[in-house]
């Protein structure tokens, strides 16, 4: 007998249930900052990791397991990805994980066959599009973070100037998750109230307040801070935990992520770029038809156009 046994009496064997895991692939800053994050906030039943560095991942698994006194996740655990082959041909972030997503997603899409995948790695809008193409899924089940960092960032630094709580300050940027995203100040308001009614040239060069400035904090401050610590994670992990929990909890919240938009604001081409979309438990049902200024709409077929001429280049 074992103290087990003696401790113990089992009155029904455990049935196998339905539940929640989240995988969380690659165990480097920013998979464990989504993996900490999440965890915090108890979203799944149960979290695995995968990752090529078996060491890292083993390291990085056990460290949380020992922190679950902690938390109420029951299982954390993770197995070894496959290996890429690293043909260094020139160091392009685009190519390098490009070649990373092939080892990785067809192993996905293999084992997983209903996950909703989100992809965070960058050019995070492009690595969309790969990802769609590589698993084969439906569009609804390939989402990109994309914007809604930037759209984070945005609302900061306008409740900053405001004093105000970036909840209570909306709007959205839009487009590429980078250089060329776009801001939709004329949908900027705070309780309904448009800024845009209060100040006409609000985001143009002929505002006085200069209220442009906050849309290029959103473009440098992921420079900024790569300069300052050597990469980004909280942010983004955050923002990547508020998209896990619209889908498994289902609940159909509006997120600028990226998805597919051809067809909308005269974009032609299969291109992912941020929109806002309705997440729930069976991804991107729908997106929503903001009504932009033809400015805005210049500037997003812009950014479509940029993110096109790499997108068309690639070999899959
Ligand atoms: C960020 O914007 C670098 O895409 C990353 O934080």
């Amino acid at each position: 007998s074992t103290v087990k046994h003696e401790l113990i009496k089992t009155l029904t064997s455990e049935e196998p249930v339905l539940h929640t895991k989240i995988s969380i692939v690659g165990t480097g800053n920013v998979g464990m900052a989504c993996a900490t994050s999440i965890l915090l906030k108890g979203l799944s039943n149960e979290i695995a990791f995968v990752d090529t560095d078996e060491s890292r991942m083993m390291g990085e698994t056990m460290d949380l397991q020992h922190g679950s006194t902690f938390m109420r996740m029951p299982n954390i655990v993770c197995s070894k990805g496959a290996r890429q082959v690293k043909g260094e041909t020139r160091l392009d972030l685009v190519h390098r994980n490009v070649s990373i997503l092939k080892s990785v997603i067809p192993n996905i899409a293999q084992h997983s066959p209903h996950c909703k995948l989100i992809i965070v790695s960058n050019p995070v809008d492009i690595l969309t599009y790969v990802a769609w193409k590589l698993s084969a899924f439906p569009k609804s089940r390939v989402i990109g973070s994309g914007c809604n960092l930037d759209t984070a960032r945005f609302r900061f630094f306008i409740g900053q100037r405001l004093g105000i709580h970036s909840e209570s300050c909306h709007g959205l940027v839009l487009g590429e998750h980078g250089d060329s995203s776009v801001p939709v100040w004329s949908g900027v308001n705070i309780a309904g109230v448009p800024l845009k009614d209060l100040n006409p040239d609000i985001g143009t060069n002929k505002d006085p307040e200069q209220w442009g400035n906050v849309h290029q904090d959103v473009v440098s401050s992921g420079y900024e801070i790569l300069k300052k610590k050597g990469y980004t994670c909280w942010g983004v992990a955050l923002s990547v935990t508020d998209l896990t929990e619209s889908i498994v909890k289902n609940l159909r919240r509006v997120h600028p992520v990226s998805t597919i938009s051809k067809g909308l604001y005269g974009i032609t081409e299969e291109v992912f770029l941020s929109v806002p979309c309705v997440l729930g438990e069976n991804g991107i049902t729908d997106l929503i038809k903001v009504k932009l200024t033809p400015e805005e709409e210049a500037c997003l077929k812009k950014s479509a156009d940029t993110l096109w001429e790499i997108q068309k280049e690639l070999k899959l």
